[in-house]
């Protein structure tokens, strides 16, 4: 394998060494005399491209150099033969009634130095029958024929998987239709006395195919990675709140569990002791005391939002109390009447957005106005966090180290919803969260709800 490899690094031209007949070896286009070295082709398929381009706008853009190089190194991979192996014949399928025009197409491919093996196939449920094997390279499609279309025929391939390049050669149809049937995704058309320009058809064809099926895989490959990045956002979401709710309980059941002991045991002291200085040790003592404990209750909130037991609008009003205590800014919560049960999980990604909000305005908003939205109305839960100080420039929303809103964005979309930030220079900020109400995916595909260990508070 390595050493078939290094053999392909090797120059391509090197007399004995492995030589890449790439498609056009294997469909057979050229001469073999004649035939170019593969970037060569390449090249002079882009030079021709741009002549076609005049009277065929929009069918094949030139490639850059870069892009050209890189098909060709992926098809020459997929088609690297040794050098004694013959050029595999093109195959064809020919879809045509009339056996002399079937017999001038071969004719044409002959003289234009084709090595093919054609076949005809003349009705749909033939044409139907053999593209289920599916061993041609290009099907050439004569427009009407008795009883049904070249369209019919189409219709049949695309429940194909393997789905070669289709080719109209037709001479019943006009220039407006074949635009419209390539429109449809069909390859290529061509009049059928205009068959010396076939062989280029079909080569220009095939390599439109080859970079379709190329970006084809390219998309699937992206949307694959994009799910995969949505699900480990989704899995690290679940993992922080998991991790969070396990540090909260440490602190409730250690720290907690030791402070109420050492409380109890200075109000002992208190209780039997006399001595002034002592009186007044516990007394620092157990103020220092109380503080500890208020530290480890809020540290505890914070992490393991318990009043969200008492629900979301409860949780966002004791937040933005808490908020306006701190910073001074005024805060205002409007909460519409709930018509609907909201599940665990989109309260929780409703309350860590406020959360992060309210993080940024007391960081960054510079501001003395904050109101907080909360309704669902129309079946969708809306949240918006408002402030009116100095707004977001877009270069701030891009800082590779900044993770608050970019995590919100990925969080929302855990449940299904989607994060706005409306931002205006001097005058202010929005940050909404949006969560359509029907069962979000989390909570249907892994039965988020009250009793989640995932989301204990
Ligand atoms: N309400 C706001 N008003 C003004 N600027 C804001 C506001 N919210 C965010 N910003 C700007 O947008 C940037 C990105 O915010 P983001 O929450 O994503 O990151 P961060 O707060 O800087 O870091 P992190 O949240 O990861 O600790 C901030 O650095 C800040 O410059
Ligand atoms: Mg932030």
């Amino acid at each position: 394998m390595l050493s078939g490899l290094l053999a392909f690094l090797y120059p391509i031209s090197a007399p004995g060494s492995v030589r890449l007949t790439a498609l056009f070896g294997r469909i057979g286009i050229m001469r073999e005399a004649k035939r170019p070295s593969i970037p060569q082709y390449f090249n002079n398929a882009g030079r021709n491209q741009n002549k076609n381009q005049a009277h065929r706008p929009g069918l094949l853009q030139p490639a850059p150099a870069q892009a050209r190089l890189r098909r060709w190194w992926t098809m020459a991979a997929f088609t690297m033969l040794p050098e004694d192996s013959p050029p595999r014949p093109l195959g064809i399928l020919h879809l045509e009634d009339c056996a002399l025009d079937h017999e001038l197409v071969r004719r044409a491919l002959h003289q234009s130095g084709e090595r093919c093996e054609l076949e005809r196939v003349e009705t749909l449920e033939e044409f139907g029958q053999r593209v289920q094997a599916p061993n041609f390279d290009v099907i050439l499609a004569d427009y009407r024929l008795p009883g049904f279309t070249a369209l019919d025929a189409w219709q049949i391939l695309q429940r194909q998987a393997e789905q070669p390049p289709f080719i109209l050669l037709s001479g019943a149809i006009g220039e407006p239709a074949a635009v419209a049937a390539i429109k449809l995704g069909i390859s290529d058309y061509l009049a059928k006395d205009d068959l010396s320009r076939l062989a280029q058809i079909i080569r220009r064809a095939m390599e439109l195919h080859s970079i379709r099926r190329a970006k084809e895989q390219a998309d699937l490959e992206l949307a694959r990675s994009e799910r995969r990045l949505a699900d480990f956002a989704e899995h690290l979401q679940t993992t922080i709140e998991q991790e969070r709710a396990a540090i909260a309980r440490e602190i409730h059941d250690d720290i907690g569990g030791a402070l109420a002991a050492v409380r109890f045991d200075l109000s002992w002291l208190g209780r039997h002791s006399t001595d002034p200085a002592t009186q007044g040790h516990i007394s620092a003592a157990t103020e220092m005391l109380q503080h500890a404990l208020e530290a480890s209750q809020r540290i505890m909130m914070n992490l393991r939002p318990a009043i969200l037991d008492q629900g979301l609008v409860a949780a966002v009003q004791w937040l933005a109390a808490g908020f306006a205590k701190r910073t001074g800014i005024a805060t205002t919560v409007h909460a519409g009447p709930q018509t609907a049960a909201w599940s665990k999980a989109v309260q929780l990604v409703a309350y860590r957005t406020a959360q992060e909000a309210l993080t940024n305005i007391a960081k960054y908003a510079a501001c003395d106005q904050v109101t907080i939205d909360l309704s669902d109305t129309e079946q969708v839960l809306t949240l918006e966090v408002k402030d009116n100080g100095r707004g977001i420039a877009p270069a701030e929303l891009s800082k590779p180290e900044a993770f608050g809103i970019r995590g919100l964005h990925e969080r929302a979309k855990t449940v299904g919803g989607w994060l706005d930030v409306s931002t205006h220079r001097n005058r202010g900020t929005s940050i909404i969260l949006s969560v359509p109400l029907s069962p979000a995916p989390s909570d249907t595909q892994q039965g988020a709800d009250w009793h989640d260990p995932r989301y204990s508070l």
